[in-house]
């Protein structure tokens, strides 16, 4: 066990491409997005007082005995313990994430990976990423039904991926850096109920939701080679075009629609929503001399918050 107070950290993310039929086996594409992170920091207390767990923007304070039923950073915390089979420590341990929570950007497993990390290293036993991420997912289980996974690969290793649900992750090689807006609707996506909802319309309709499926994962593999080749203009066109599918899938919304439309008009080479979609994200691909205004279209369109980030 640490003397010292032990720290870590994880990134925010997005999804570029794939979102919804990457449950279905599909690729997708991911990034990290590292102006915004979860941190978690753990030091040691008096002996017999066990963990306490300490939410600071949530207000919240308990100890692991005590914590509310089903919250999510009691059973991040048992899971790791039980997973590296060590006794509760006696210390206290403190979550802090500048990352919108249901909002597309991956603030849970974010908030988990740097829990599962920072609990991991105060042991004595620092993770690998494919440990950490395999705990993450095992957490994000209890809470989102069936999750791809891709939200705590790409949390875990803090760079963009390939993702195939139950395939070995593949690093992206990023050959042109890109850079993109991400604007926030400021309208919860709430990730387990809409991928219930899509499951739903699925049942009744496997066939057409399977080619939507299928057309989106060509989307991916297309913009995998666009990445790798430094092609950044063809990954425009083909956000737009995985755009037009998750409104067939039925998971967009008019807000995040117009705040796709408003950024093509403004200049973007391409946009999109990320994530489960109906609130949360959407993301706009820029070339640089145009980012300020895109940025400030979106701004007069009523985003939330918005984030410039440069993916390399
Ligand atoms: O957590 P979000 O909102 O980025 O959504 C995750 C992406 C989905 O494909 C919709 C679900 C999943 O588990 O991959």
């Amino acid at each position: 066990m640490s003397s010292v107070p032990v720290r870590s950290s994880a990134p925010g993310k997005v999804i570029l491409f794939g979102e919804h039929a990457v449950v279905y086996g599909q690729p997708a594409i991911a990034v990290p997005i590292t102006q915004v992170k979860a941190t978690a920091t753990i030091e040691s207390a008096p002996g017999g007082s066990g963990l306490t767990i300490v939410a600071s923007d949530l207000d919240e304070r308990f100890t692991l005995a005590k914590a509310p039923q089903n919250d999510p950073l009691a059973a991040t915390a048992q899971v790791t313990l039980t997973h590296l089979a060590i006794p509760e420590p006696d210390a206290i341990l403190t979550i802090q994430s500048t990352i919108p929570i249901a909002s597309g950007m991956g603030s849970g497993a974010a908030v988990s990976t740097a829990l599962v990390c920072a609990l991991a290293k105060f042991l004595g036993q620092p993770l690998e990423p494919k440990e950490a991420s395999e705990l993450v997912y095992e957490v994000e289980k209890i809470h989102h039904g069936t999750p791809s996974g891709i939200d705590n690969t790409v949390v875990a290793y803090e760079k963009p991926i390939y993702f195939v649900r139950g395939k070995p992750v593949e690093r992206l090689t990023v050959s042109k850096p890109f850079t993109l807006l991400i604007a926030d609707t400021g309208n919860p996506s709430p990730t387990g109920k809409i991928v219930g909802r899509v499951r739903r319309n699925r049942e009744r309709e496997p066939a057409h939701y399977d080619a939507l499926f299928d057309q989106i994962g060509d989307v991916a593999d297309e913009a995998r080679r666009a990445i790798e080749s430094g092609d950044v203009e063809a990954l425009g066109p083909l956000m737009d075009e995985n755009h037009e599918l998750l409104i067939e899938l039925g998971v967009s919304s008019s807000f995040l629609d117009d705040l796709v439309e408003t950024a093509r008009l403004a200049g973007a080479l391409g946009a999109k929503l990320s994530g489960a979609g109906q609130g949360g994200n959407m993301i706009a691909l820029v070339e640089d001399d145009f980012a300020d205004q895109v940025a400030e279209a979106l701004r007069d369109a009523d985003a939330a918050r918005l984030i410039q980030t440069k993916v390399s």
